[in-house]
This record gives structure tokens, C-alpha cells and sequence, in this order.
């Protein structure tokens, strides 16, 4: 496979470099502390869901040549980046480590990838229609995540990792309004899903 065509631009790579360096001195800065077993799990799960993320991304970008996927796909690595600093901050093995595109540790995910890639590749409705799930699904576990941990650098990854998520989100509805077709959210609610979806873009800082 051949992703180079979906580069995005310098300044797009160049920022989201800088920002993953920002986390990294950010985290070198601060205690570690004791991870409790939900913030363990989720920080695992997280690494991987990423990947979910970026891999059916790649994917779908090489059946159908669409920019969004092409470009999101740069924004879910750098997910997975912020989240692998700070399991090597608490000093947990990388589930997704030597792991090919398309191959995961956890078999759920594995599945859920499995099935969100067969469905993306039946159509262009359908694979906006699976970057919508992946994106509602992730806001969501983000949000669980959230809610299961107290520790700031953990908070502070987390409410990074779900902005992009809301844009990504909006940048396939906008897609999706274009193809004329539609979406029911099944893990956000109706009412969450929409003021997501016909909020402004927010920027990174
Ligand atoms: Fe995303």
C-alpha cells in the first residue's frame, strides 16, 4: 500500500508534531503517580481504539481516494502518539506494538475493525457512515474514560483527543450532507450527536 499520497500538508504535520512534543515535555514535567485498574484499561483500550481509528481510515482512503479519510488518518496517529506517552509515562507496555495496519491486540477491536472496514468498502454512504460511528463511538469512550480518572495529564489528553474527535465528526457530516444521505448515532444520543454536528470547527489552541 502506498499512503503517501494522503500526506497532509507540512504546516498540518508540522503542528501536530509540535503538539505531541508539547505533551511529552508536559508529562516529563509532572509526578507519575499510581495508575488505579479503570485508568489502566482505558489508557490500553484508548491506544488501540486509535488505531481502530486510523487503520479503517487508511484503508477506506486507499478504496476510495477520499481527502477526509486521508487527512484524518494523520490526526488519529497523532492520537495514538499522545497516548502512547502516557503509557510509557506510567510505564505500561504498548498493546499495539509491531502490530500491522489492520492488526490488533484486542480481539474486540479487532472485529470491530474487521466489520467497519467490509462495511466502508461497500460504499461511499457507507464508509461516511462508518468515520461517523468511529467518531460518535470514540467520543463516547472518551467521555467513560473521562469520567473514570482524577489525574490532570490524563484529563488533559483525553479533552485533546475529543476535540479532534468533534471535528473529525463534523468533517464527515459535512461529507456525508454532500452525498445526500444520512446517519443515526448509536452510541451518542439524537440531542448530543446534533450540537456536535452544527458546531463550528474548534481549533487546537
Ligand atoms: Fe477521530
Amino acid at each position: 500500500m502506498n499512503h503517501q499520497t494522503n500526506e497532509p500538508p507540512m504546516s498540518q504535520r508540522a503542528h501536530r508534531l509540535a503538539h505531541v512534543a508539547q505533551t511529552r515535555a508536559a508529562l516529563a514535567a509532572i509526578e507519575s503517580g499510581t495508575l488505579t485498574e479503570h485508568e489502566r484499561a482505558d489508557l490500553l483500550r484508548m491506544r488501540e481504539e486509535e488505531k481502530v481509528a486510523r487503520d479503517v481510515y487508511l484503508q477506506l482512503y486507499d478504496r476510495w481516494g477520499i481527502r477526509p479519510f486521508g487527512n484524518i488518518s494523520g490526526s488519529e496517529q497523532a492520537h495514538m502518539d499522545m497516548i502512547l506517552l502516557l503509557l510509557e509515562r506510567y510505564g505500561l507496555p504498548d498493546p499495539a506494538q509491531g502490530l500491522a495496519i489492520g492488526r490488533f491486540n484486542d480481539p474486540a477491536l479487532q472485529s470491530l475493525h474487521d466489520d467497519l472496514l467490509a462495511r466502508g468498502r461497500q460504499s461511499q454512504a457507507e464508509a461516511v457512515r462508518v468515520g461517523l460511528l468511529v467518531e460518535e463511538l470514540d467520543i463516547f469512550d472518551l467521555r467513560v474514560a473521562a469520567s473514570r480518572t482524577g489525574k490532570p495529564e490524563i484529563l488533559a489528553v483525553y479533552a485533546d483527543l475529543e476535540r479532534g474527535s468533534r471535528n473529525h465528526l463534523r468533517a464527515f457530516h459535512r461529507w456525508m450532507r454532500q452525498l445526500g444521505t444520512s446517519y443515526t448515532p448509536t452510541h451518542l444520543s439524537a440531542g448530543d450527536f446534533d450540537t456536535i454536528a452544527r458546531a463550528a470547527h474548534e481549533s487546537c489552541h
